[in-house]
Parts: C-alpha cells; structure tokens; sequence
C-alpha cells in the first residue's frame, strides 16, 4: 500500500512547504492568469507559529493527505473502496442533495455489512412499480413500505474499511436543511463537506453548488449552522469546496469569510465557475488562498489537474498546500494514488478486475458498474467492447477473463440481485426491445469502439461544459439513469439470509 494516514501525501513535503511556501509570491491579475512564483525562502518564525483549528474526536485532519474528490456516479463506494486500497488517504463520496437525505432510511444490508440510506423513489406510486413489487421479494424492502414501492439506495457506504476516512459531501442552499439532512449521516462518516462548486444549472437554480460563491453570507451561515449544531454532537469537522472567483481579491475576500465559520478544511477547485473541465487549471491564487487559510488555521487542499501522488508532492511543495484532490484521474486509474516507488500506476486490467470484485461485495448497481469500467478500460481493447454488451455480473467476469473464484462471485451477485440467468422473465414486447438493443450494439470492430469512446468522451465533455463533472448537478439525471437501470434488480432480489436490521432515523 503507498500510503496511510500517518505518512501522508508524503509526510515531510506537506509539513515543510506550509512553511517554505509562506513566501511565495502570488500574482495579482485575473483569475488564473498567472502562476505563483515558486516559494522563495525555507521555514519562518511566523510560519511555525501558525494556528490550527482543534481537529474533533471523530473527526479528520486533512493536512499532509492525498484524497478522492467527490464525483457524482463516479464516486460511489466500491470506487471508493478502491481509491483507498490504492493508497488514496481520505474519499470524498459523492454530492447527496439535503432533500434527498432527509427523511431517508438507515439500514446494515445483512447480506454485505454495508451501511446503506434508503427511500421510497419519487415513482413509488405507479403502477409500473406496483407490479415490480409484487414481483418481487427483495430482502431490502421495508417493510413500512405501505405503498409497495421498491427502495432505492440513496448512499452506501462501509463501516469497516471506510472508517475515519469518508467525509460526506453535502448539496444544500439552506442552513436548517443542511443540518437535517448532515444528522442523518453524520454518526457514520468522519467529516461533512459543503459543495460550493457545483456550476450545473440542477445546483445553480437551486441555489446550491457555485450560485453559494456569490452568496457569501448564506454558505458562512450554512457553515456556521452545521459547526455549531453537528461538530459538537458527532465530533466531526465541516469543510467546504469551492471554485475560484474571477479576481483574487474576490476570492480573498469569500475564504477570509469562509475560515471564520469554524470550517477545518477548505478545498479549493483552481477553476472559475465557467470554466470547462478541459480547459487547464490555473494556480495564480493558490498561494494567497493558502496563506488566508493558514492565518486562520485551517487545512487547504489543492483540486484541479493533479495527477498522481507524485504530481501531488511536486504542488504542495510548490505551493504550500496542506495537500490535493484527484478526480479525474482517479476516475481511469485509481492507482494513481500509489507513489511511483510503491509501484505507481497499475496496469488497466488489474484495476478493473479489482474493481469488479469490490462492486460484487457490496452489491453496486450493475449499471453503475458497467459505467465504472467503460472509464476504466481502454476504448479499444477487446474488453470494453463485452462489458459495454454486457448486462450481468458474469457477463463482465468473462470480459475481463476472471478466474473461477471471481467467476463464482459473479453468479452469487448476479443471483442476489436478480441480472442475467436470474433476470424475472419478461413479456413479449419487452423482450423485443432487448433484442433491438443487442442488434444495434453488434460487432463494432475495434477501431469504431475506439472512436465510438472518444465520441463519448466529447459528448461527456460537453454536457460537463462549464462545469464541473459529468454527473455533479446531473445528479438527478444520472440518478435517474441509473435508477431505471436497476428496477428489475431490485425486482428480483431473493429472500433475504437474515432479516434487515432497519433503523430508522
Ligand atoms: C464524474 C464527475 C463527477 C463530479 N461530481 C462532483 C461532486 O459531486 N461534487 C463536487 O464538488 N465536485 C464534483 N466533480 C468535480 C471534481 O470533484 C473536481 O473538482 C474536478 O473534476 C476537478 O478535478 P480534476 O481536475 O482532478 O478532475 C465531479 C467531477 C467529475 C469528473
């Protein structure tokens, strides 16, 4: 493993460029236009004399660590799991809407461990899930359920192996909100986070994701609301992420607010609100948004373009950062958390079938899954092409060449979950469309996958346009996606092997 806790993003980098990196001399013009000037000088008597803000029982320091940026779709828990087997310190999961949690249902899945938070889906009263249910026996199902609609899982997370790592992030435009749907959460994750980043439209509108930038008074309050009322009670810390403003003294002037709220991390996305992912990240701020947050003692983490942990020393050294966020990157290969001399970047097939297995463990939407590995694996390798065709957990075993013991874990999932041979048998008319749809996806050869991915890619790129993430603010979308594609897992799941322990909340 490249990395734990106690040697962070490597220990002696984040420690001594907080204070190298004092100072740094940082451009003053447009947002990114320039980059700071390397940091001049080694350790100051009034570096060493900075504050830190009191890290809670329960809670993380994020100083010296490298971690998984939050990533709608992307970000779900068997990536999660891992990001953290490949070395990432902490993961972020991915934005959940205050709306969405609360009132949301906590139960341990008796079959896996994991802890998940459940609700009745908005379509829980048509007929079409009427039927599924009365289809179905699925061990999940509470048993409230007075409508008979399936649950869905909302967010699944593990106790065990995500312990003291998870910070849960948070999408919200309202203080009390925030802090009913943060109480939901908070017993079992180490942190929660406030996107103030978010430039889709679903967030902007709403009042939440990067409109919070250009509300400075209403994202301190959130933050004050939920450091006041959650910090105490759980022993965790809240942080925020936000993205640049168009002008440093701008930006100054949003984080010297942000730090007073009693937040002990911030992260800052080095991208202005109408940036495009692809656009470059830009720095020029960085040193003064670090500087600002060190004055008051709290943690700073670097997010845009870093990517890997070697790349990641390199910045905070640079900058004096306490340390960064990968997405991007981690979404394609997550060993990227790995130094270069524990090993550095593994090689595709590995990381997919190692992500395969822990999406069998804890039961991941296969549609999620098959999301996951189209990232994963290489457009033109023969694999891509069977898992894009496949719609079981053995179908993506054979894709990937899996050995027996794999390939026996993918008939127990597909069993549980009720995909490929366990799949409900469906009407006529269904059937026909299945066949349609296997028609159409017939033998393309490798170079059209190839450009077919990278046509994705640009499709991807486009709807991310001027924002962050092809599923954050498309939360809702993807969510639904997804939704629809799992119906007749949930339809189908078997009798449960022990009842559900389902407490609610
Ligand atoms: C698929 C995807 C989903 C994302 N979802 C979120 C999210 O839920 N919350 C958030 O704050 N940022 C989200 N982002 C933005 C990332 O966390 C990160 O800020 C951005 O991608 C820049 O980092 P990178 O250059 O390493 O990709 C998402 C990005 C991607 C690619």
């Amino acid at each position: 493993m490249a990395t734990t806790a106690e040697t962070p993003v490597s220990a002696a980098t984040a420690a001594t460029a907080a204070t190298a990196a004092t100072a740094a001399t940082t451009a003053t013009t447009a947002a990114g236009a320039t980059e700071t000037a390397p940091p001049t000088t080694a350790t100051t008597p009034a570096a060493t004399a900075l504050p830190r803000v009191p890290i809670p029982p329960r809670g993380v320091d994020y100083r010296g660590k490298l971690v998984l940026a939050p990533m709608v779709r992307s970000g779900e828990l068997p990536s999660r799991l891992l990001a953290l087997h490949y070395g990432a310190d902490l993961v972020w999961g991915p934005e959940t809407v205050d709306h969405s949690l609360i009132g949301a249902t906590r139960r341990v899945n008796p079959r896996t461990g994991m802890i998940e938070y459940t609700r009745q889906p908005s379509h829980a009263y048509s007929p079409a899930n009427s039927a599924a249910r009365n289809n179905s026996n699925d061990s999940n199902d509470n048993d409230n359920n007075e409508a008979g609609a399936a649950e869905s899982v909302i967010y699944r997370l593990d106790p065990e192996r995500e312990k003291g790592k998870l910070v849960f992030q948070l999408g919200t435009s309202d203080a009390e909100r925030a802090v009913a749907a943060a109480r939901v959460v908070a017993a079992d994750v180490a942190g929660i986070d406030v996107n103030a980043g978010c430039p889709k439209p679903f967030s902007m509108l709403g009042g939440m994701g990067a409109a919070l930038l250009r509300a400075p008074e209403k994202l301190a309050g959130i933050l004050e609301a939920l450091a006041r009322d959650i910090t105490p009670a759980f022993g965790i810390g809240i942080s925020v992420k936000i993205r640049l403003l168009e002008t440093p003294a701008e930006t100054e002037a949003l984080v010297r607010r942000l730090v007073r709220t009693g937040i002990t991390g911030l992260t800052v996305h080095c991208r202005t609100t109408p940036m495009r992912p692809r656009e470059r990240a830009v720095r020029g701020q960085l040193a003064m948004i670090r500087r600002v947050c060190h004055e008051a003692g709290v943690a700073c983490l670097m997010n845009g373009d870093v990517e890997s942990r070697d790349h990641a020393d390199l910045l905070v050294r640079e900058f004096g950062v306490d340390g960064a966020m990968i997405a991007t990157a981690a979404e394609k290969n997550p060993s990227c958390f790995r130094s270069r001399a524990d090993g550095g970047l593994a090689a595709w097939p590995e990381v997919a079938r190692r992500y395969l297995r822990f999406a069998m463990e804890v039961e991941n939407r296969a549609a999620n899954t098959k999301y996951l590995l189209a990232q994963i694996i290489p457009g033109k390798a023969l694999a891509y092409r069977d898992v894009q065709r496949g719609r079981s957990y053995s179908d993506f075993a054979q894709a990937l060449e899996c050995d027996e013991e794999m390939r026996a874990m993918a008939r127990e999932a597909d069993r549980v979950l009720g995909l490929g041979e366990f799949e409900p048998k469906r009407g006529p008319k269904q059937k026909n469309k299945q066949q349609q749809k296997g028609q159409q996806g017939e033998q393309p050869s490798g170079q059209q996958q190839e450009s077919k991915k990278r046509k994705r890619g640009q499709d991807e790129e486009e709807e991310r346009e001027g924002g962050e993430g092809g599923g954050e603010g498309g939360e809702q979308q993807a969510k639904a996606k997804d939704e629809s594609a799992k119906r007749p897992e949930v339809a189908a799941e078997p009798a449960p092997v022990a009842a559900p322990a389902a407490i609610a909340v």
